[in-house]
């Protein structure tokens, strides 16, 4: 099976004592993951290394940055690169999120090269894709999704693609507690995976995890997840509590 993973993205929230604090409450609550189970938490950069500490015991429980830089080093004042991320140990790196392409001007050019600079740094890219109510309401959604894919990850070879996470998140289901319904999810996931399909391959498209993001809560987890294409979630608000995450990480298909 392929990675079944829930993500928090924690985004600009909580100051260094309380991170301190919800890492704990989640490491103490010992969930055991399956095999091919995993629990990502994309934490601000101030807090990558406690992260990692704080979760070292806890197997299948990996470390994310919400972000990095196009280039490596250099003079770039308040960047963060993706070596200084592959050195603290970080393992994924969110690309593409709604957030950033919408108040940090970031295109698909400008994510294409973010991709490029992840993965020779070999770091995991969970690249978000979705898109607005208004072009939902036009029914254009599918082509909209697949300009994103393709502009920013079809020039790579089908052995980079493996490594890739790619994440659905529905812009008007963001922060709204309006969640796509688990049937409007798995026929986007299924349309991201069949345009992957086509250019790369049944097996390369079956490989790749789609989690589903916007509004997942405890109480809907289970219903979204447990559709065929969707591999998990990509978690903001409800990751904030360690009692709401632990209960959408147990929702993950084993
Ligand atoms: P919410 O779960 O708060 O809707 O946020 C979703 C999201 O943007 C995760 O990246």
């Amino acid at each position: 099976m392929r990675k079944q993973i829930a993500a928090a993205n924690w985004k600009m929230n909580l100051t260094l004592q309380e991170a301190n604090e919800l890492l704990d409450s989640i490491a103490e609550k010992n969930i055991q993951l399956s095999e091919d189970q995993i629990a990502v938490f994309a934490v601000p950069f101030p807090y990558l290394l406690l992260a990692n500490d704080k979760l070292k015991n806890s197997k299948g429980y990996l470390v994310a940055a919400q972000n990095c830089f196009t280039k490596e080093s250099g003079a770039y004042t308040g960047e963060v690169s993706a070596p200084m991320l592959a050195s603290c140990n970080v393992g994924y790196v969110i690309i593409g999120h709604s957030e950033r392409r919408e108040y940090f001007n970031e295109n698909n050019f400008t994510l294409s090269q973010k991709v490029d600079v992840c993965l020779s740094n070999n770091l995991k890219p969970i690249f978000c894709c979705g898109e607005s109510l208004a072009i939902r309401e036009g029914g254009t959604q599918n082509g909209y999704v697949e300009t994103q894919l393709k502009e920013s990850i079809f020039h790579l070879e089908a052995s980079q693609i493996e490594n890739f996470v790619i994440a659905y998140e529905p812009i008007w289901a963001i922060g709204t507690g309006k969640t796509a319904s688990a049937d409007q999810a798995q026929e986007m996931h299924a349309h991201i995976r069949n345009v992957f399909a086509e250019k790369y391959g049944n097996e390369v498209a079956n490989s790749i995890s789609i989690l589903y993001g916007g509004s997942v809560k405890a109480n809907n987890a289970k219903e979204i997840f447990g559709k065929p294409d969707v591999d998990g979630g990509l978690v903001g608000g409800a990751s904030l509590n360690a009692s709401e995450f632990g209960l959408i990480i147990q929702s993950l298909k084993n």
